[in-house]
């Protein structure tokens, strides 16, 4: 639960999960800071809201990052609660898909997630408490053909979360490392104007709504537990690409044709 006048910031809070993480908290009566480069977006989602505030940061801009997380903490107060949840996912096959998307992804999804840490997280480790959510995936653990380039970030912000979740055990600070399956917004429309995968419709069952992602965390940041899986099929699906890696390679394979 958020407290009165906790100050939340929300990175990709212009859409989706981002949007319903902000909603959420601020209806509890936090202040919400939003880093969005989607101003309408960011619009929409303070909408009846006061304590909404939305800034224009590109999160690949590590200048920019440490100037707007300088002007929450000065207008609103320290971070309590970090969501980054700012990401592009463009889909296409790694010897086709342009160089430069290619980047941009590893640029925002894993290059932005280190850059709001650096600016956020050294204050949360002085205070000796806050939450620090990262948006990994099902993606984050399972490769699959034509989502290379996504899955190498969202591989990426695993390692980088996981890695600071031991740095920091004992900190005081809470940490949650996100790894939905299919969500409904507007992220897999992304996905499917590319080149989308055949897996992805149908196998692994209806996207789910943003507010079970949510619900999840909280649930998980409450008991504990570090990796977030917000269905069963998603901890399945981890637990057989650990198991039997081999196995949906070969149904993958059988899916896409080739
Ligand atoms: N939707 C899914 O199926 C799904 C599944 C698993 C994980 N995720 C992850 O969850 C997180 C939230 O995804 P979502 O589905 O809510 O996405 P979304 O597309 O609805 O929202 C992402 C937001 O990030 C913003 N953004 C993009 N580039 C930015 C930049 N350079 N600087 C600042 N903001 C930028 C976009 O403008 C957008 O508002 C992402 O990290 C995503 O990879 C999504």
């Amino acid at each position: 639960m958020a407290q009165a006048n906790e100050v939340v910031l929300v990175t990709g809070g212009g859409s989706g999960m981002g949007r319903e993480t902000a909603r959420r908290f601020a209806a509890r009566g936090a202040q919400v800071a939003l880093f969005d480069v989607n101003t309408a977006g960011m619009e929409e989602t303070a909408q009846g809201f006061d304590s909404v505030h939305a800034w224009s940061v590109d999160v690949t801009d590590f200048a920019a990052v440490k100037a707007a997380v300088a002007e929450v903490e000065e207008r609103l107060g320290p971070v309590d609660k970090l969501y980054n949840a700012a990401a592009i996912m463009p889909f296409g096959i790694l010897t086709e898909q342009d160089n430069g998307i290619i980047h941009k992804q590893m640029a925002i999804n894993y290059g932005g997630l280190v850059n709001i840490t650096q600016a956020v997280l050294p204050g949360m480790l002085q205070r000796g408490r806050g939450d620090f959510v990262s948006f990994a995936s099902m993606a984050g653990w399972i490769p699959m053909l034509k989502t290379g380039a996504y899955t190498a970030t969202k591989f990426a912000v695993r390692a980088f979360t996981e890695t600071l979740y031991h740095e920091n055990l004992n900190s005081g600070v809470r940490f949650a490392c996100v790894c939905p399956p299919a969500v409904a917004t507007p992220l897999l429309k992304q996905g499917q104007a590319t080149d989308w995968p055949k897996m992805l419709d149908g196998e692994q069952g209806d996207p789910i709504a943003p507010a079970v992602v949510i619900d999840a965390i909280e649930d998980c940041l409450a008991r504990g537990k570090f990796f977030v899986y917000p269905t069963r099929d998603a901890k399945i699906g981890v637990f057989m690409r650990r198991l039997f890696p081999g196995l949906i390679w070969k149904q993958v394979h059988q899916v896409e044709g080739f």
